[in-house]
């Protein structure tokens, strides 16, 4: 039965982690994965968490089965953060959300619904995009090409090529965006050119879908969410992936949302039954534990406020590490102006190294990004930036 499987290669981020955990060199850094870790170079557990287990704890539940779309109090918390609990959608119940297992369970979701409802059409992630956007929605049975975004030569976005490339696409496309610090360039559009894509994606009659995952690590909650409220204002129907992995660092909790913009109370209801078939039928319902954290915390004005802050307390440290990081660089010896680290915004830097760079990287000094140059900044402190300026120097 099994003589023909052939080995499948090692997942290009995830994978690193493999050998990383498996590598020997005693000052070895992981910058490969998007993962946040404290100055000490520890995993936060939020202090926002922390409480809101401890409460949990203290008024033990039994464990049934959640319906399938998930914890009421969730969905309705995620409703609220993502289009504001006042909105005019919200309000009129146009919008159908699921809890899912996190923000890569959103967009698979997402993904297989609009394979029912849509199964012709192609699928435009950024170019590049993050990794395992094209196998999602390969996987989920689509065909996968990229639209412009990136421009190397002058490290910003290629917003002309963008657009053509959007508003040369086939009605019914349907189009991956980034909501906020694009995964892994690091790039976003200005609020100017977020009405341009509305307007392409609008005139052409695409489907937007838009990723959430690293809401709140760009510029704040609200400002990283205002995209949503573009798409809405515009009277778009779309699709909204969200993740608390990291804003929550609860990476393994998997605790994430798919909301669907619908046109109106009716035809989200029936959107909703749909996405209900599709994760009945991929893993029934969802897991409690990280669901009822994530509720609690949102749900509860003195544990959001704390949250806010912690949220707030990582944006601002990865913002010193990317200074920190230029000016090390400079230290170390580099020539060439890395200045633009600066200007990235999120959890990575996309630093222009080749491949060649970064297998060097990781084979002669253990500092881990990804094959593309991808560097997770969030996981810099100030013990190992020092090391890792150094063997970046090195490789330059
Ligand atoms: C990343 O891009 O590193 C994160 O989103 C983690 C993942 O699942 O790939």
């Amino acid at each position: 039965l099994f003589s023909a499987v052939e080995m499948a290669p090692r997942d290009p981020i995830l994978g690193l982690n493999e050998q990383f955990n498996a590598d020997p060199h005693p000052r070895k850094v992981n910058l490969g994965v998007g993962v946040y870790f404290d100055d000490e170079g520890k995993l936060p557990l939020l202090q926002c968490v922390r409480a809101a287990e401890k409460a949990l704890m203290e008024r033990p539940a039994a464990r049934g089965y959640l319906p399938i779309d998930g914890i009421a109090a969730y969905d309705s918390a995620v409703k609220a953060l993502v289009f504001g609990a006042d909105s005019e959608v919200v309000q009129a119940g146009r919008v159908a959300t699921v809890q899912a297992l996190g923000g890569t369970g959103g967009l698979k979701i997402g993904a297989d619904f609009l394979k029912k409802i849509n199964p012709g059409a192609r699928v435009l992630i950024s170019d590049p995009s993050w990794e395992n956007h094209r196998a999602l929605f390969t996987n989920a049975g689509f065909e996968v090409g990229t639209y412009r975004y990136y421009d190397a030569a002058t490290r910003s976005v290629d917003f002309d090529g963008m657009l053509a490339d959007l508003r040369a696409a086939a009605p019914g496309t349907i189009v991956v965006l980034h909501a906020c610090c694009h995964n892994p360039t690091g790039y976003d559009l200005t609020p100017a050119q977020w009405d341009q894509v509305i307007e392409a994606v609008r005139d052409g009659r695409l489907v937007a879908f838009l990723d959430m995952a690293y809401q709140g690590f760009g510029h704040g909650i609200r400002e990283d969410g205002a995209v949503i409220g573009k798409f809405v204002d515009a009277g778009l129907n779309l699709f909204v992936s969200s993740s608390f992995s990291k804003s929550f660092s609860l990476y393994g909790e998997r605790v994430g949302a798919l909301s669907v913009v619908a046109s109106d109370r009716d035809e989200a209801a029936r959107v909703l039954s749909q996405l209900k078939i599709v994760i009945r039928t991929t893993y029934s319902n969802p897991p409690t534990h990280g669901g009822a954290v994530v509720a609690a915390v949102l749900n509860d004005p003195e544990l959001r406020a704390l949250w806010e802050q912690e949220l707030g307390e990582m944006r601002a440290r990865i913002k010193t590490m990317r200074s920190a990081l230029v000016e090390g660089l400079k230290a170390a010896g580099v020539q060439q102006d890395m200045s633009f680290i600066t200007e990235q915004i999120g959890m990575f830097s996309y630093s222009g190294l080749s491949k060649e760079q970064m297998l060097r990287l990781r084979s002669e000094f253990g500092v881990y990004g990804t094959d593309t140059g991808r560097m997770c900044v969030a996981a810099l402190n100030s013990r190992n930036i020092g090391y890792v300026c150094e063997a970046i120097a090195q490789v330059l």
